[in-house]
């Protein structure tokens, strides 16, 4: 059965069915906790409504004893733990990208393909040892019941990530968010949740889950969410050609001023959150409005945990007029983000992690008035 996501007013939607939406920059920017209803939402195939009594889930293949586990017996039997992580999806940032050079077929995500979330359940880990991991485990597989249409063949979702991060304590089966019973858009009963990977990976009602000696077969490990040559011929792309996407690379973005956005003249504050993927951490942002003149260190507020995004802010002055803002973090490895879209430019559209901007136009209080209500009334 069909479920339509209870999501606040005004957000993007890239598509209804299925359902694929966005926060804009300004929503995003109002709590480091995501509210459930501003969270982004992306699916590949109808939100399926699961029967949380009759609901089972499988832990099979290279396993001592395959295990099946009713919710309640999930809940019982293992220690609960929570851990605020921050999803982010591939596509997120896919506009700055299609700007550059366009990517038919695809969703112009903009900077809000991301989110973060308190979640609540057991360890992956945990369920993995009941179940006893065969030497030669080298991947963990998910299977999920949604048919995604767009996927060669047509079959329901799925993914796998490596035994090592899948044994990490970080990896939960998660039905809470925020507090609350996990939504069923955001997966209900239960869904994965891999801290620091990218969002494809933290596979939303799981019924599945398979130790096995290679990565899943899945189209959505083997054909989507691999990082391909800018030159592919994409008619000739074969499954498991590129490299399968997991730890999420250095991002960022600004989240306030909007693009766009005409303001009153003095200082400017900006703000955004910055995000290094798995074990990294954002250690410093930086921000221009004269083209990379100058660059001041933004303020790097407190980070709700080692799993989730940091936001910053800083104040500005700039000069009357149309201006750019442009921002780069840093994370703990030095890497810093790569300067243009033509450098991560890829056919799907991956990890766009060149850095944001915006344009503003700063001007006398009386022209904002003007631009704000541009019949004078
Ligand atoms: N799990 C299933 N079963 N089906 C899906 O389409 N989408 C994945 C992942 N898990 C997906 C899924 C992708 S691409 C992302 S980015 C996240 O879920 C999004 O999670 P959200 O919708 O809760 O924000």
């Amino acid at each position: 059965m069909q479920s339509t996501p209870v999501k606040r007013p005004g957000m993007i939607v890239h598509e209804q069915e299925p359902y694929n939406a966005e926060p804009p920059r300004a929503a995003l920017a109002e709590h480091v906790i995501t509210p459930v209803e501003t969270f982004y939402g992306r699916n590949h195939g109808t939100i399926p409504r699961l029967d949380a009594t009759s609901w089972r889930l499988r832990i099979d293949g290279l396993v001592e004893q395959p295990v099946e586990l009713s919710l309640d017996e999930l809940q019982t039997r293992f220690a609960h733990h929570e851990v605020t992580a921050t999803l982010q999806c591939a596509g997120n940032r896919r506009a700055g990208l299609m700007a550059y050079r366009d990517i038919p077929g695809q969703h112009p995500w903009g900077a809000g393909a991301t989110s973060t979330a308190v979640w609540r359940g057991v360890r992956l880990a945990d369920v993995l040892t009941a179940a006893g991991l065969a030497p030669g485990a080298t991947d963990i597989a998910f299977e999920a019941p949604d048919i995604a249409p767009e996927a060669e063949p047509t079959q329901a979702y799925g993914g796998s990530i490596p035994t090592i991060k899948a044994t990490a304590p970080e990896v939960l089966l998660a039905w809470e968010m925020n507090g609350e019973p996990l939504s069923t858009a955001h997966g209900a009963p239960v869904r994965v949740v891999v801290p620091g990977f990218i969002g494809a990976r933290s596979v939303k009602w799981v019924e599945r889950i398979t130790a096995q000696d290679r990565p899943s077969q899945n189209f959505f490990q083997q054909g989507a969410y691999r990082l391909l040559p800018a030159d592919t011929d994409t008619e000739r792309i074969q499954a498991g050609d590129g490299v399968a996407l997991g730890p999420v690379a250095l991002n960022s973005e600004i989240l306030t001023p909007d693009d766009g956005e005409h303001l009153a003249a003095g200082p400017v504050v900006v703000t955004g959150y910055a995000f290094a993927g798995d074990d990294r951490e954002v250690v410093r942002v930086d921000v221009t409005a004269d083209g990379g003149a100058t660059w001041v260190q933004a303020d790097l507020e407190a980070q709700p945990s080692p799993w989730s995004w940091r936001f910053w802010h800083t104040s500005l002055h700039v000069p009357a007029g149309p201006v750019q803002i442009t921002a780069r973090a840093w994370d703990s490895t030095a890497a810093v983000q790569p300067e243009h879209p033509a450098t991560v430019w890829n056919p799907k559209g991956y990890i766009n992690n060149s850095w944001p901007t915006v344009t503003v136009t700063v001007v006398a209080d009386n022209d904002l008035r003007d631009a704000e209500s541009p019949e004078g009334s």
